[in-house]
């Protein structure tokens, strides 16, 4: 996997050889980003029951609970290691040796793996017509190849549109606290040659007074039974904003960051993490380091500020449902 926490200035590789390693590499962020989150973890659980003697339910759920409890916002976490058990107990039942239950666990990682890069590809395709030509657009986070298993999702749009001809900027939020956006999304970008220029979170809404701004694409790391999406902190305050200024807002997510038994977004688990994200840069600190901090990973956008919500299934307007 390529540490995410190094990116743009050093491309280091780790090899992870457990599912323990593989859960602490989600923990610290080496791997992020929700569909990327569920791949590793379907990976994590293959490693496990790979390096297992005498693999059985309770061992399955151990490695399952461990890997699970990583991180709970993100939706596809779970999808993922659901599809791992279903395909575990499934060769189980037939009595299967253990090489066999090995095998069926490592090709459904790998299935999930190179669907989730045939998603985005679709996603792409259904979401490029929202992308003019000579228009701006804006974008938060990274939802690119670096999110995913590859392509990515909002970023996998603006991908699609590029790879189609189209000319267009795309303005690039920073991502505070964690800086997503300034440190991958600017790099995928700058890697594809495509047109680009970073700005802090403050500065989106005088762009879009400005008229600066076309269309605005996000991911999601839940989608709620009521079309409610989380994704992270500060893409509700870039939702008010588009609304006000009549600027479209979509959201780019594959239909397993949809969450039915989620009513609204109000049930969605937020994550909160370490406050040094907010009070250090580059690990050096620049705030008080005993002051209270408010660090939510992730807001929720009520679904009445989407445009469109797109996947690999088709365009949804959260409202009316399919367009
Ligand atoms: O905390 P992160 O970096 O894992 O958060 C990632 C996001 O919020 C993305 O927008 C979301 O996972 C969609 S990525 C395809």
């Amino acid at each position: 996997m390529i540490d995410q926490r190094k990116l743009p200035h050093e491309e280091v590789y780790v090899k992870l050889y457990t599912y323990e390693e593989v859960a602490q590499a989600i923990e610290t962020m080496v791997i992020r980003g929700a569909p990327a989150i569920g791949v590793a973890a379907a990976m994590g659980v293959a490693l496990g029951v790979q390096k297992s003697k005498t693999i059985d339910s309770q061992e399955f759920l151990t490695l399952y609970g461990r890997l699970y409890q990583t991180r709970p916002t993100a939706i596809n976490l779970k999808w993922a290691l659901e599809r791992m058990k279903k395909c575990f107990e499934k060769a189980l039942d037939h009595d299967q040796p253990l090489s066999h239950i090995k095998q069926k666990l490592e090709a459904e990682a790998l299935d999930i793996y190179t669907e989730d890069i045939e998603t985005n590809q679709k996603m792409g395709a259904n979401g490029k017509q929202f992308i003019k030509n000579n228009s701006k657009i804006m974008t938060y986070c990274n939802t690119g190849t670096l999110a995913t298993a590859g392509y990515g999702t909002a970023l996998g749009v603006i991908r699609a549109a590029h790879e189609e001809g189209k000319k267009f900027l795309v303005y690039v939020c920073e991502t505070r606290p964690f800086l997503q956006g300034l440190r991958l999304t600017s790099w995928e970008l700058y890697k594809e040659n495509i047109p680009q220029k970073v700005i802090s979170d403050n500065m989106a809404g005088s762009l879009m007074a400005k008229k600066e701004v076309d269309a605005i694409f996000v991911g999601a790391d839940r989608v709620a039974k009521n079309g409610d999406v989380a994704n992270k902190i500060g893409t509700y305050s870039l939702a008010v904003l588009a609304k006000y200024h009549g600027v479209p807002f979509y959201v780019v997510a594959p239909t397993s960051t949809i969450d039915l038994q989620c009513p609204t977004g109000k049930e969605i688990p937020i994550e909160e993490r370490n406050p040094k994200e907010v009070t250090h840069f580059g690990g050096k600190p620049v705030g008080l380091e005993d002051v209270p901090v408010y660090n939510p990973s992730f807001d929720v956008t009520p679904h009445e500020l989407i445009t469109a919500i797109i996947t690999e299934k088709g365009v949804f307007d959260p409202i009316y449902g399919r367009r």
